[in-house]
């Protein structure tokens, strides 16, 4: 009997093998695109010292403008870790919903490259998945982070022991729909760092420095957009009285890191760069009595005053965001 049913795995097996279905045709330019990719992102973001901030805003800058990584990059993506059970679908693993902006100006920064990546297929996503090599810049300051990571331990130490960063590809747009890190990579990371102990987190995602600067300074553009962008200084003013009207209407109970209400597919609206990736659809939500909802997940009508004021504090940063955005690209095609 045994090797009847030994034999019978080995068609199976044959079989699924058969029906990977990779689209062969579309290899050669999904190889193209990864060696782009990677090219570009081991230029801008090169292995340098692990707290090197020079070296951290030169690679964020370049990302964050014309990139070859911003062209890739699906218009709405997932971000986190991959799971620590090998088995899990991308679809059971929680991540977290970017804007663009917000995953090629705050997150992929923090790592660095060396150009090195495998492209694969992978049958069960039906997705191409581009491996690469990185390091994270674990000795930053921390307003450089996009919110404190060490409110967990465990994502703290993912983040900095990370060897591997995951491009998922979709075959049908070419585009890059999801991003992963993970320190279980088949090799070290490309520059060694001893891990940081950080302070314990104070429950705080925003807060203000010892010289009075709001922090993490990066959610605030700082060193995105450029210096004499005149809507700058307000981006921080024009989030406070949203960020306001979000705690009285609990937005916070639920979009924030920590994920207390366990979303699969977690939204952030807790600093102006989270917001501001966001901006259009919490208006729409917001406008349409979609949101917010109770911890049972059913629409929850906000009171008639609170939502105008919410819209009208919302519809204000909206705009403001707008102006800044269109200030930098019509600097940067004269
Ligand atoms: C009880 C938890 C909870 C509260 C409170 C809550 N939300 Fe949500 N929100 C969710 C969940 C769950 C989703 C669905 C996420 C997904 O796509 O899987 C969501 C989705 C969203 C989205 C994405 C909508 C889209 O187009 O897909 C936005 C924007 C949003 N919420 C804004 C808000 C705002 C603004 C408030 C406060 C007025 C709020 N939420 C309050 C749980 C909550």
């Amino acid at each position: 009997m045994r090797p009847i049913f030994v034999l019978l795995l080995g068609v199976l097996g044959a079989t699924a093998h058969a029906a990977d279905n990779e689209p062969l045709a579309l290899r050669p330019q999904i190889e193209r695109l990864a060696a782009n990719l990677a090219a570009d992102l081991s230029r801008l973001c090169p292995p340098a010292q692990p707290g090197d901030q020079a070296a951290f805003d030169r690679c964020r800058q370049g990302l964050f403008q014309d990139s070859v990584l911003r062209r890739d990059l699906a218009p709405r993506l997932l971000w986190g870790r991959v799971h620590k059970d090998p088995g899990t679908s991308l679809k059971e693993t929680t991540l977290t919903q970017f804007a663009p902006d917000v995953l090629a100006g705050l997150y992929l920064p923090l790592f660095m490259f060396n150009g090195k990546h495998t492209v694969e297929y992978d049958a069960r996503e039906s997705l191409f998945l581009v491996r690469m090599e990185v390091a994270f810049r674990n000795r930053l300051a921390p307003g450089q982070f996009p919110y404190p990571f060490w409110h967990d331990d465990a994502k703290w130490n993912t983040y900095q022991g990370a060897n591997s960063l995951l491009f998922w590809i979709d075959p049908k747009t070419t585009r890059i729909k999801i991003a992963q890190f993970t320190d279980r990579g088949a090799t070290p990371p490309i520059v060694g760092s001893a891990p940081v102990l950080q302070p314990k987190f104070d429950g705080k995602w925003l807060w203000t420095d010892a010289e009075g600067r709001v922090q993490p300074q990066v959610t605030l553009f700082d060193g995105l957009f450029r210096a004499e962008n005149p809507y700058l200084p307000k981006l921080d003013s024009a989030y406070k009285p949203l960020a306001l009207k979000m705690r009285d209407a609990q937005c916070d109970t639920c979009h924030v890191p920590s994920n207390p209400d366990k979303m699969k597919r977690l939204v952030l609206l807790q600093t102006p760069a989270h917001a501001a990736g966001e901006i259009e659809r919490l208006m729409k939500a917001v406008r349409e009595d979609k949101m917010p909802i109770d911890e049972i997940g059913i629409e929850q009508p906000l009171d008639a005053k609170l939502k105008s004021s919410l819209l009208e504090s919302g519809g204000a940063f909206e705009a403001l965001v707008r102006a800044a955005k269109d200030w930098e690209s019509k600097g940067r095609a004269q």
